[in-house]
């Protein structure tokens, strides 16, 4: 039985800023426990709920030097759906009403959480053969593991994987903070080691000192060896391109299941759509007030409001997207400009935009389910999970082709009768306007093509079944 541990700064249902925390929080329920132990730590944030505060067992607690400082930690211990997971508790740290605050602050925290994690092994019994790290926020895990623990026999075996689900964040701060912050010796400093462009760089540490790196797609896997998707690290993702693969993410396929989902008016399923889909379309134009028509071409947004996902595309013809036969509703926050964009067109369109600037999981579901079309036209996409729910839901994709969304969402091609979802390849507002034009002519002028492509992206599956197995397969290897 192979022992592998999660480390990670995010999980559902214990706290979530994004996508990361949907992986950390599904992966492990499939990966098969016959052949794996697998297990998750985290810190334990105030601003977990306390529902499971409150049913998290206290493990054990020790001091910890980290640099000239010594710190409390704390282990504790909840068993969730069949997942052991851990918690990392220091109230100074994981104080604060979000996970992420100052990247000062979280430099220290998280330099802190990966020391932690290791030092806690022993004290907790758990050995594990491989340590499965997620983002910048653990990239000084292998870095801490190669630089001293490995010496001891109880680490000396362990390996580990970074994934990256966004090369965009990196952690990074200046070299002599994080060397007093981190206690790391001067020489890993340099440019083949933690240093780049002069700054220190947590996730170029894990980079540079895991076993294995993945991404969360094959696209994305190949497009960061480029200047333009390489945020500057191109270059060290080619010089690790051995041990570098893509391995697409899935979904929780009970969580988002639109014939079981009880956060949803109407359950349907792939035979069902047709009817009973529209239905959830007509509750939610009751609910946000807008026009209650069925038959309104409504498109979804459910997005944190970033450059990232397009956003700046989408101000540029928001006045052509808000056209009178269209219908759009957005989910989310984040950048400023952009969460006015949508307050001003709801303002100006009461009938047809719905401007949600907050998050709700249970307005997501409800928008998944309602949507016609579901629109993400991201600059970049290390693999994105909104377009694998909305293809569970029946709501067709529009996409930019890039990364996860450029191997998960099949182009309608109207000739040959295949397809799962309409996409454009240059980042170009008029380019992604011209899509949504023809997906809505597909919509109102052949609804018979329309819900064939919905019965398509049905079929498809991308709960984590093969993804899981992939990973256990990485974990044998190494
Ligand atoms: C990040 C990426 C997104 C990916 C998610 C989970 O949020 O931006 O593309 O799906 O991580 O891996």
């Amino acid at each position: 039985m192979k022992k592998v541990l999660f480390v990670a700064s995010e999980c559902v249902p214990f706290i979530k800023t994004g996508g990361l925390a949907d992986v950390v929080g599904s992966l492990p329920k499939y990966i098969n426990k016959e052949q794996f132990d697998v297990r998750v730590m985290l810190p334990k944030y105030m601003a977990i709920p306390d529902q499971y505060k409150q049913q998290m067992q206290y493990k054990t607690h020790f001091y910890m030097d980290l640099a000239w400082r010594t710190q409390y930690v704390g282990v504790l211990e909840l068993e969730y759906q069949g997942v052991t997971f851990y918690f990392i508790d220091n109230e100074f740290y994981f104080a604060g009403f979000a996970p992420y605050g100052n990247i000062y602050e979280d430099i220290e925290k998280f330099a802190f959480f990966c020391k932690a994690a290791l030092s806690s092994l022993p004290l907790i019994g758990f050995q594990p053969d491989i340590i499965h790290c997620h983002d910048w926020q653990t990239g000084l895990l292998p870095v801490y593991l190669k630089d001293r623990f490995i010496q001891g026999d109880f680490f000396k075996n362990m390996k580990t994987i970074m994934t990256i689900h966004n090369l965009k964040f990196q952690g990074i701060w200046d070299k002599k903070t994080v060397r007093d912050i981190t206690g790391l010796n001067v020489s890993y400093f340099t440019p083949d080691k933690l240093e780049a462009y002069g700054d220190a760089n947590y996730l170029k540490g894990g980079i540079v000192y895991a076993d294995y790196i993945t991404t969360v797609s094959d696209s994305y896997a190949e497009e960061i060896k480029q200047p333009f998707y390489g945020e500057g690290l191109d270059g060290l993702m080619r010089a690790r391109s051995n041990c570098l693969r893509g391995i697409v993410n899935g979904i929780d396929y009970e969580e988002y299941n639109p014939e079981t989902d009880p956060l949803i008016v109407q359950n349907y399923s792939a035979d069902t759509f047709r009817k009973d889909k529209q239905k959830n379309k007509k509750a939610l134009q009751k609910e946000l007030g807008l026009e209650e028509d069925e038959k309104k071409f409504m498109i979804g947004i459910v997005s944190r409001l970033t450059d990232q996902k397009g956003f700046d595309l989408i101000d540029y013809v928001i006045e052509e997207i808000c056209a009178e036969d269209t219908q759009l509703v957005v989910l989310g926050t984040g950048e400023e400009k952009y969460e006015n964009l949508f307050r001003h067109f709801a303002w100006k369109y009461p009938e047809r935009v719905s401007a949600n600037i907050f998050y709700s999981n249970e307005r997501s579901h409800k928008i998944y389910a309602s949507a016609d079309a579901f629109l993400m036209p991201s600059l970049f996409e290390p693999c994105g999970l909104s377009q694998l729910m909305s293809l569970r839901y029946g709501t067709v994709p529009i996409v930019r082709e890039t990364g996860g969304l450029r191997d998960t969402v099949i182009p309608y091609n109207e000739y040959e009768g295949m397809g799962t979802g309409f996409s454009f390849r240059n980042y170009n507002a008029h380019e992604m306007l011209n899509t949504i034009r023809y997906a809505k002519n597909v919509y109102y002028e052949k609804r018979r093509e329309w819900n064939q492509i919905v019965d398509r992206g049905m079929a498809m599956d991308y709960s984590w079944g093969s993804s899981a197995r992939k990973y256990e397969e990485l974990y044998n290897t190494l």
